[in-house]
């Protein structure tokens, strides 16, 4: 075992979990279940369900094609915002009738609302016919767990307060196989008032390199051309490890790995964006040219009261310094609009400094009160119909600036890596540029995972269209 942060790094227990997921295939066998997982919130917890997925696959499950099929259904939730927690409840007060007519169903609870213990205590109040449910912190344990329920009958809750170990090398399920996630940390200490997620996914803790470069070795043996790195502050990777180790040494240790094309990394806090970082993007070949910068706010007051440990000034300043060094890089955002005591003067520094860096997008989002944080209790929480006002006003101005963003493409050629089908017109596909602008080209499916040169020859504000030269 390593010891990473304070916390074991245990391969010893992914031998143990396997040895329960072989126990449960041979049980399970003959019975030829299918699962259903929706999955809510960030790329974090989309990761988390490649995990599940894989678990449940080496189980033996195979994926149903909708939710009502399926013998096991599983929501991965968030806790990020009110209305995410909202949906959660809608959709499991309707399982409750369609478990009525199949019983066998079985229904799992996990991810970041599980950690909340009133969720907890709501669950076992009115939600008797939920029969799994963990938090973020033992999800390799979903075999465990699921070998519980099966041998006692009744429901299992399994919420850890904090993680034990950093368990590697489970199995692993992705979306695409050219394109995989990869965690480099987990948990946040930043603790921004508003936000909820400190408490629900604990203290950060970094995987140790070894560990995160085997994976994407592996990840590229396996067809894998593009990673993104993941963290919730990717910037202070490192600084618990045994050997510590900034994130600019780390990705430049990634990008050693021959065979991966592209990597991209979320989220960097603009408080921790060191100038080697720039430098290392600037002179690499395959970290993509975009930064995700969450800005959240333009006014410095604001910052402050959101505990960002930056102001407007020092973020413009940032900004400047990335387009210094790489001038065709991407900035996208994300924005909170209606933050207790928000005023019309903060909502236009927010919409000057739109306009200031003209983000390619920006992730725009209502405050919402969550209970725990420090901002819930601020007084002068701001009217909804204000909030809604000033949200228009800021996505009229990402409109204008994304357009023009659009526009600079147009009669330039770029390597464009394709991804899907178009989901509107079936000859066309569709894929990122290096910058993770959305071009759409006419093709067909045999692309997809490849790279093809593309010339612009169309913008729209949140799309391009090209044609391969
Ligand atoms: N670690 C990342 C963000 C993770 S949460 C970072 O610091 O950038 C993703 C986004 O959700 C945040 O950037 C923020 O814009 C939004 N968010 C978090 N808490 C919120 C809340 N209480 N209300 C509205 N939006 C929130
Ligand atoms: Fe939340 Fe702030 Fe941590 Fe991001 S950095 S996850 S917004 S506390
Ligand atoms: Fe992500 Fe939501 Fe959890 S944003 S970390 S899934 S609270």
């Amino acid at each position: 075992m390593k010891r990473i942060n304070s916390v074991a790094v245990s391969h010893e227990e992914a031998t143990r979990q396997k040895a329960i997921i072989k126990r449960l295939k041979h049980r399970l066998e003959e019975k030829q279940l299918t699962y259903y997982i929706t999955t809510f919130g960030c790329q974090m917890n989309a990761h988390d369900s490649e995990m599940i997925k894989g678990i449940l696959e080496d189980i033996g499950y195979r994926e149903a094609s909708q939710e009502l099929e399926a013998d096991f259904v599983i929501y991965n939730t968030c806790a990020v915002r009110e209305n995410a927690e909202q949906r959660v409840y809608g959709r499991i007060g309707h399982l409750k009738s369609i478990k009525r007519k199949k019983p066998d169903m079985m229904i799992a609870l996990c991810g970041c609302m599980m950690q909340q213990p009133t969720v907890i205590q709501e669950l076992k109040k009115k939600h008797k016919h939920i029969d799994l449910v963990f938090g973020t912190h033992n999800l390799y344990k979903l075999a465990e767990l699921l070998e519980t329920r099966l041998d006692s009958g009744s429901t299992v809750y399994d919420i850890w307060e904090a993680h034990k170990e950093i368990v590697e090398d489970l199995p692993s399920i992705r979306k695409h196989k050219f394109k995989a996630s990869v965690n480099i940390m987990y948990g946040c200490n930043n603790f921004c008032t508003y936000c909820i997620v400190p408490y629900v996914r604990g203290r950060e803790r970094s995987r140790h390199p070894e560990d995160i470069l085997k994976e994407v070795r592996d990840l590229v043996v396996d067809g894998v051309v593009e990673i993104v790195l993941l963290g919730q502050n990717v910037n202070s990777y490192g600084t618990g490890l045994d050997m510590p180790m900034t994130f600019a040494e780390l990705i430049q240790e990634v990008e050693k790995i021959d065979g991966l094309r592209r990597i991209r990394f979320m989220t960097p806090h603009p408080k921790d964006l060191s100038d080697d970082l720039i430098e290392v993007m600037a002179d690499s070949q395959k970290i993509c040219h975009h930064v995700h910068l969450p800005i959240q706010s333009g006014s410095s007051r604001l910052l402050k009261a959101m505990n960002r440990h930056y102001t407007k000034e020092s973020y413009l300043d940032l900004v400047k310094r990335i387009k210094a060094r790489i001038p065709e890089v991407a900035i996208t955002t994300d924005i909170i609009i209606g933050f207790p005591t928000e005023t019309e003067a903060d909502n236009d520094d927010t919409i000057d400094v739109i306009h200031q860096v003209e983000y390619n997008t920006a992730y725009t989002f209502i405050y919402s009160k969550r209970t725990g944080t420090p901002a819930a209790n601020m007084e002068d929480q701001v009217p909804e119909a204000i909030v809604k006002e000033r949200f228009n006003k800021i996505l009229e101005a990402m409109d204008i600036v994304s357009l023009k963003n659009s526009e600079k493409h147009v009669g330039n050629t770029y390597e464009l890596l394709v991804e899907e089908v178009n989901h509107k017109k079936a000859d066309w596909v569709s894929g990122r540029l290096k910058d993770n602008h959305l071009v759409h080209i006419q093709g067909d499916e045999s692309l997809i995972g490849t790279f093809v040169n593309v010339k612009i020859t169309g913008s729209k504000t949140y799309y391009l269209v090209g044609e391969i030269i």
